[in-house]
């Protein structure tokens, strides 16, 4: 892994093989590196630049300024196109530059797909096959444009849908869970020997993950239904048609009445054979709009604390307790910065731990 070899470079320089590191800064480069590939098919994000990536410096600014939404509102709109663009283009600069390297990726790839359908045209069936089992999102949206079911917009405003709910989320779940790692050195060390003997696989793993989710849910109140006619739930509560109804994630993740002494992390409660109410556990929502990506960002999430515990102890610098406070986009972000030491394990023993198998 590539963040890996920046952290070693940062180590190679220290006097005690260990480094503190802002968490969420490096977190950020990591999945930024992979939404982008994940969107747009590009290898864009030089992880060797760490914090300091141009592409990150304007991903955050769009996200931090808001300048996202307008631009995705913009995209998945049409009709509003000729009253905000003048917005985008002079009064949000990041918000032009991200439509200019959009508009080019998609140019590129809209080349790229004519001419890959030009040879395979030319050759067997198999070789479809193979291309389409690599495709990413940017590659399904493309060949919907050029089939002619979506215009060029939606290709924008599905893209763009694709790294604001990516980018952020799986940023922000990673930086929790190496926080709880770092502040519980016992669950640290049980987690690193299930890591050693089943990498990725690891069942202790998926415990501590989900227990990350339950406790620090990372969406604030992002799971919205609008009954499309007037229901009663529980026998007491009537809800009008058509009125919004979001459900707080921290309230029920929280709630003592299923999660007993609620504010303790437990991965224990995780364990194979517990069972709890599927509805007081929703990190990436419920039902019919449930996260589309949830599966990769728990790939992510395995990869990174994977390679992380088999390179590194972690000592907790600050916070050293978790407060968090609502951010733009639905998030709950850490109050303070994330601090962490990684202490080489390569220095103390050798060589870094094996993993088993990877996802
Ligand atoms: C830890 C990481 C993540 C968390 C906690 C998270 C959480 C959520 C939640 C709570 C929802 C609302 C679901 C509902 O209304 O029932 C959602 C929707 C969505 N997420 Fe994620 N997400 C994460 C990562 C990702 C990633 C990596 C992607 C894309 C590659 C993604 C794409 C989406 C999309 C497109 C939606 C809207 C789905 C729809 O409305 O049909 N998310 N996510």
């Amino acid at each position: 892994m590539k963040f890996v070899s920046l952290i070693n470079g940062k180590i190679a320089k220290s006097k005690d093989a260990s480094v503190v590191l802002n968490v969420f800064d490096y977190m950020q480069v990591i999945v930024l590196d992979v939404i982008v590939k994940t969107a747009f098919d590009i290898d864009v994000i030089d992880v060797s630049k760490g914090d300091k990536d141009e592409t990150l410096l304007l991903l955050n600014k769009l996200m931090a300024n808001n300048d996202a939404s307008v631009t995705h509102f913009i995209y998945a709109l049409p009709f509003v196109k000729h009253i905000l663009n003048p917005l985008v283009n002079y009064v949000l600069p990041n918000g032009r530059k991200f439509d200019a390297f959009l508009r080019q990726t998609v140019e590129r790839k809209i080349k790229e797909i004519k001419e890959q359908k030009v040879q395979s045209s030319q050759h067997s069936s198999s070789g479809e096959s193979r291309r389409v089992s690599n495709e990413k999102v940017i590659d399904i949206l493309v060949r919907k444009y050029l089939e002619g079911e979506i215009t060029l917009d939606l290709i924008y405003a599905n893209s763009l849908a694709t790294l604001i709910a990516g980018y952020d989320t799986t940023s922000l779940a990673s930086t929790y869970v190496l926080w709880a790692i770092a502040k519980h050195p016992g669950i640290q060390e049980k987690l690193r020997i299930d890591i050693q003997l089943h990498g990725t696989e690891s069942e202790y793993l998926e415990m501590v993950l989900k227990e990350n989710l339950r406790l620090f849910p990372v969406t604030a109140n992002f799971l919205m239904r609008s009954p499309s006619e007037d229901i009663i739930v529980g026998g007491r509560y009537k809800i009008l048609k058509h009125s919004i109804v979001t459900y707080n994630y921290a309230d029920v993740h929280h709630n003592a009445e299923y999660w007993p002494d609620p504010m303790r992390f437990d991965p224990e409660r995780f364990a194979p054979g517990k069972t709890y109410d599927k509805m007081t556990f929703v990190p990436f929502g419920a039902g019919h709009r449930v996260c589309i990506g949830y599966r990769l960002a728990i790939k992510e999430l395995k990869l990174i604390v994977t390679h992380i515990l088999r390179n590194y102890r972690l000592e907790l610098v600050t916070p050293q307790q978790m407060e968090r406070k609502v951010k733009s986009y639905f998030n709950s972000q850490p109050s303070e910065s994330v601090k962490v030491r990684f202490c080489s394990l390569a220095s103390q023993n050798g060589s870094p731990l094996k993993i088993s198998s990877t996802v």
